[in-house]
């Protein structure tokens, strides 16, 4: 060979190279040796390609083929030419044609992977990959995951961009700015106990760009928040962060729905609902149990509170005597469910605090019900009726604090969702959820907090409530969920500096604080802030949506693990004693509060 350099990527190749000259890169993925020929499956990330290694062409050749292992860097040149009839591989791109080798250069040979970068679907242990992250990213599924990120984010970019936004730049060494998490907090070492916080979103930022008059702002922004991981968060991760100004609720929510659906057209082989359905607050809890339904199937909740008032079943008549709520889901076509999986469902809901799971079935015999000879028979056709149960469905109940209530049965009904397949997969069904509380009672604390952010603007007509009841007061907020995720939050915002004061003063903040954290936001307000609003979108659960993924690590390149450690880097990790000498750092023993 007369370079190593390649000519052609491995997956593009078609038979129409056919009696073409190529030299190829990439990793050998496969190795099969049948003594008189060697077959390599070369893979790059465009896909993978059969060569042959044939005595014919070079005996020295097919000795030095049959050394090769997995993950071998090599480069290899040879010709083109179609698979002999039958022994095409319809599973791969480039299944119809081989390349012929005529040379082959090893650039690096490689240990043996801990795990195998050649099957699909196999079972390997997360901490493994992670700490071989490099490795697992050379699987093509995972590079997948890194090409579609890069897709959306394009489309993203682009889309915006033609709409005259502005992507804007925002530090990262900051103050803290509130989004409900811990700050991660970075030490000063010209300033002795003083530090920096991370952004647990740029939202004060892009606000003091609506003032700064920039109108259309985005940023595909890293946000840090010290908070617990679960499958769908990190600690830190990507927004696509958004602000106009001169806007209402209405045009973030048609800019962001635009967005959306030509996105998932145009980048992915899913659908959506058009237009996205929306939903209030109060509606989403009343018919889903939750603020973030999966909108793909029904199995709608129904409340049975009114109809139950005087039942004579001291179990639900108690609770709605106590102010509790009673609410029913119709399982369809569950009513041949065994005595067994009804206590399997039972435990179910009890695991979200719920006392039982009072079951109907309705059957061509009649109904079969632990709880029927509680009830009368104008009672039981008034839950057949309301939750429209047809003979072979069965009907769950749950009576309680509304709150438990609706918790366990919207667990329910996205459990039964999945047992019984009612969602599409191929549908990502996004939908508004607006009008939420501006406000939430802390019963712990005993006192407000924002339902989203302190920033956000109630509803003008509500504003009035904020003196008398403030709990009722509605904000100017909307989130974006998708098959049962939320997928962006959003609101417009507080513009005017009394109105923010008497936020803060709401949410119990004292004078000096209120000073002293967001004393440059208030200043700002007074040189003729504009009305402004705006979003974010979390880029991470959308592309896990896009990829059919549970899993927010499959679709970051280098993650935390669900312990909050980076186990390739081991990170954090100690520093040394000069480094925190220049920081002004002392080491506490954990437990005794005394110097290490
Ligand atoms: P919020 O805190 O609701 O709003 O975040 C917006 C979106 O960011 C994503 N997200 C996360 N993704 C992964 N890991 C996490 N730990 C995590 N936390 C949030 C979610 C969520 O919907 N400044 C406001 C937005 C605004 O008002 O414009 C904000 O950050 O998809
Ligand atoms: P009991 O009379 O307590 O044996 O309950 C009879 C049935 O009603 C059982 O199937 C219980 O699971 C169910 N049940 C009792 N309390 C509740 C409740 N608060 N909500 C729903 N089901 C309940």
């Amino acid at each position: 060979m007369e370079t190593w350099k390649r000519t052609h990527a491995c997956g593009i190749l078609r038979p129409e190279h056919a009696s073409q000259t190529v030299r190829l890169n990439g990793w050998v993925h496969r190795v099969r040796d049948l003594g008189g020929l060697v077959f390599v499956d070369l893979r790059d990330r465009t896909g993978l390609v059969q060569v042959v290694f044939d005595p014919e062409v070079d005996p020295d050749l097919l000795e030095r083929a049959s050394a090769l292992r997995v993950e071998y860097c090599v480069a290899i040149q040879g010709t083109v030419r179609k698979r002999r009839p039958g022994a095409e591989n319809p599973k791969i791109a480039t299944g119809e044609i081989e390349v012929l080798a005529t040379h082959l250069q090893v650039l690096n040979s490689s240990k043996l992977p801990p795990f195998p970068l050649n099957e699909e679907n196999l079972q390997v242990d997360e901490m493994l990959r992670l700490r071989h992250r490099y490795l697992d990213l050379r699987r093509p599924a995972m590079y997948a995951r890194l090409e579609i990120r890069h897709r959306l984010v394009k489309f993203i970019r682009d889309f915006l961009s033609e709409r005259g936004f502005l992507e804007v730049e925002t530090p990262i060494l900051i103050k803290s700015t509130p989004e409900g998490a811990r700050d991660y907090l970075v030490p000063s070492r010209l300033y002795p106990g003083k530090f920096y916080a991370l952004p647990q979103s740029p939202q004060q930022l892009k606000q003091l760009l609506m003032v700064a008059g920039v109108e259309r702002y985005f940023q595909i922004a890293r946000c840090f928040r010290d908070e617990d991981p679960r499958a769908d968060r990190q600690p830190e991760f990507t927004q696509l962060d958004l602000e106009m100004s001169f806007v209402e609720q209405e045009d973030i929510l048609n800019l962001i729905e635009e967005l959306y659906t030509q996105m998932i057209e145009t980048c992915t082989s899913k659908r959506v609902l058009k237009p996205f359905p929306r939903l209030t607050y109060d509606g989403a809890m009343e018919r889903y149990g939750c603020d973030k339904p999966d909108l793909r199937f029904g199995l709608e909740l129904v409340n049975l509170t009114d109809a139950l008032r005087t039942t004579g079943f001291q179990a639900f008549r108690n609770v709605v005597e106590a102010g509790g709520i009673v609410k029913a889901i119709c399982l369809t076509g569950c009513a041949d469910y065994s005595r067994r999986e009804i206590d399997e469902l039972t435990e179910f809901v009890k695991r979200f605090g719920a006392k039982g799971l009072a079951t109907i079935a309705f059957t061509e015999q009649g109904v079969r019900s632990p709880i029927a000879k509680f009830l009368t028979e104008e009672e039981l056709s008034a839950i057949q009726n309301l939750t429209q149960a047809k003979s072979g469905d069965l009907v769950g109940i749950v009576a309680d604090h509304p709150r438990v209530v609706n918790e366990s049965l919207s667990r329910l009904r996205h459990e039964i969702g999945k047992r019984l397949q009612l969602a599409d997969p191929d549908l990502l069904a996004f939908g508004w959820v607006l009008d939420f509380p501006l406000l939430e009672w802390d019963e712990q604390e005993g006192r407000w907090n924002p339902s989203h952010h302190p920033f956000t603007s109630p509803k003008l007509e509500d504003i009035p409530l904020l003196d008398t009841d403030p709990g009722k007061v509605r904000a100017q907020c909307y989130d974006l969920v998708c098959n049962g995720n939320e997928v962006a939050s959003g609101s417009i915002r507080i513009h005017q500096r009394e109105l923010q004061d008497k936020i803060f003063q709401l949410l119990g903040y004292p004078p000096e604080e209120i000073q002293e954290r967001f004393g440059h936001l208030l200043e700002a307000f007074e040189y003729g802030a504009p009305p402004h609003g705006g979003i974010a979108p979390g880029i991470d659960r959308l592309v896990m949506l896009v990829c059919d993924d549970e899993n927010i690590r499959n679709v970051i390149a280098f993650p935390k693990n669900t312990a909050m450690v980076d186990v390739m880097f081991g990170a954090p990790s100690p520093v040394s004693e000069e480094q925190l000498r220049e920081l002004h750092i002392q080491i506490l023993d954990e437990e005794e509060g005394q110097e290490n």
